[in-house]
């Protein structure tokens, strides 16, 4: 396999509170928590490039220079469901942020991407798209989601997930090189089911208590 292009956040605050939600004795409380922590600490280092220009201010002392983020609010776009369980996390680091929906879900025989739902902001050609979902696996539902957004004109994407497979890392990189990955986690491998190994079993009925 070609070399990875994928941006690993591992800062040990990350590292210890994905140990607990990989652990299948955790509750949906404190997996959803902490999916919603490590996302907003994730957002700290995904925003680390953004572009920033210089406003006047004024302190109760005296004028200034300061800095603000630059450009069109960033949009969110929460891949359906369980995409969903990071973005309060990022919300919490950017409140204004405007938020899309893209609905997919992976056929269990197939493993291919089924869209049922899309609702994005207008200017998407002049904003930054920020995709959110957990899992990246066999990357064929980020990689769908990437190319339904460009088709609507976003130019200016990135993908958050939680745990990456080297699998999903290389359909992302291939079909979208242009699309920087940021991963708390990159994962050994697929199993037959199309599961990360070691993962932490399926995010969204992990986040959401439909678990069997
Ligand atoms: C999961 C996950 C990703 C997808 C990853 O969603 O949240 O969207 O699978 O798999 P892939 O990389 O092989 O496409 P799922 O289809 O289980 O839907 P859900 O979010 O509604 O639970
Ligand atoms: N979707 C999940 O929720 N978990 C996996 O391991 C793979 C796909």
């Amino acid at each position: 396999m070609s070399e990875l292009n994928v941006n690993v956040i591992d800062h040990p605050l990350i590292q210890h509170k994905l140990t607990i939600m990989r652990q299948k004795e955790t509750s949906t409380k404190g997996f959803r928590e902490l999916l919603r922590e490590i996302a907003m600490l994730m957002t700290f280092e995904v925003t680390r490039g953004f572009p920033v220009k210089d406003i006047e201010i004024e302190t109760p002392v005296a004028p200034c220079i300061g800095k603000q983020i630059d450009g069109k609010k960033l949009v969110v776009v929460p891949i359906l469901r369980a995409g969903l369980g990071l973005l309060d996390g990022v919300l919490d680091l950017i409140p204004s942020a405007k938020v899309g929906h893209i609905g997919l879900y992976r056929d269990p025989e197939t493993l291919k991407p089924v869209e049922y739902y899309c609702k994005m902001p207008r200017q998407l050609d002049q904003r930054t798209l920020l995709v959110v979902d957990p899992m990246l696996a066999t990357g064929g539902s980020a990689s769908a989601a990437l190319t339904m957004l460009k088709e609507k004109g976003a130019k200016n994407l990135a993908l958050m997930c939680l745990v990456a497979a080297p699998e999903g890392v290389k359909l992302v990189n291939e079909e979208h090189p242009d699309v920087p990955i940021f991963t708390a986690a990159l994962d050994e491998r697929l199993n037959d089911h199309g599961y990360i190994v070691p993962g932490l079993g399926d995010a969204g009925d992990r986040i959401f208590g439909t678990l069997d």
